[in-house]
């Protein structure tokens, strides 16, 4: 048996630091409970996409947990997938290379409890970029090794309530890829699939495939994308053995569910990026 924390969203930056004290409970919490290993599923900055700085603070505040981390990339680290929520921060080259300069990859595997744990950038799918082709190879020969269950992390869901979606949105991924990356997941014995970005956790189970939304640690939205969800703030506890997944959202203690909306001063700003700077204390 294994345990894994997944943290997500935790959206942090060096000069605004809404965030930060968050981000320390939830590593406070995360290193009493000494889990095997910490999978961080995005949105570890606020301008990742345009900001050295917020890329080496985000990479530097994984330092305070203990346990040995994943992390993976998502639209604020790295941009969006075309046509993605901004079209001035789509993924590229410079930016994907800005994150693999500091995290040094943007996919991991490893072995936990008799399971396969994977990771990939699911901002590249539907990019078109070449490292696409690149992580489809790797994620083909990862698969077509495998005979232990697979848990499979990535930012974004792959749909909101059904495969078939036919909807291009910014909220998951978008239906081309969707089914490229389904199929692999089908052909192989991929049980679960844990995802971060709609900052709500739900957990359900499509064509026999286990779909479980993480919460982020930083803020909640007024109204979550399916009404079905839990609009909260926290973290996942996943346990994984012979018996199969036990996956459960936990608390952390003192944890703030900042609402998105009324920060922005309801439509006062845009984009967090854009609010007056408030910068955290410095991670130590
Ligand atoms: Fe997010
Ligand atoms: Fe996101």
């Amino acid at each position: 048996m294994a345990r894994i924390i997944v943290i997500s969203d935790p959206h942090l930056s060096p000069t605004h630091g809404f965030f930060w004290d968050n981000w320390c409970r939830t590593c406070e919490a995360v290193n009493r409970l000494t889990p095997d290993a910490v999978i961080v599923s995005s949105d570890l900055c606020i301008n990742g996409p345009d900001s050295d700085a917020e890329v080496a603070f985000a990479s530097q505040a994984l330092a305070l947990l203990r346990s040995p981390v994943h992390a993976i990339p998502g639209n604020h680290d790295v941009g969006d997938e075309p046509p993605g929520q901004e079209a001035e921060q789509i993924i590229d080259a410079h930016r994907l290379q800005r994150w693999l300069s500091v995290f040094g990859a943007d996919r991991f595997a490893f072995d936990a409890g008799g399971w396969r744990v994977l990771g990939i950038n699911a901002q590249l799918l539907g990019s078109g970029l070449p490292q696409e082709a690149e992580q489809d190879a790797w994620l083909d020969a990862e698969l077509g090794a495998e005979s232990q269950p697979v848990l499979l992390a990535l930012h974004k869901p792959l749909f909101l309530q059904s495969a078939t979606e036919a909807e291009v949105t910014v909220t998951s991924v978008n239906p081309e890829p969707r089914a490229r990356l389904l199929r692999r997941l089908q052909a192989a014995p991929v049980q679960v699939v844990v995802s971060g970005h709609l900052h709500c956790h739900r957990d359900v189970v499509r064509n026999d495939l286990r779909h479980v939304w993480a919460p982020s640690t930083a803020f909640i939205l007024q109204e979550p994308v399916d009404a079905a969800a839990d609009n909260i703030v926290g973290i996942l506890s996943v346990e994984l053995g012979d018996d199969g997944a036990s996956i459960e959202r936990i608390d952390v203690p003192g944890l703030v569910a900042h609402d998105l909306a009324e920060l922005k001063g309801h439509g006062r700003y845009k984009y967090l990026r854009d609010m007056p700077a408030c910068p955290p204390p410095a991670a130590s």
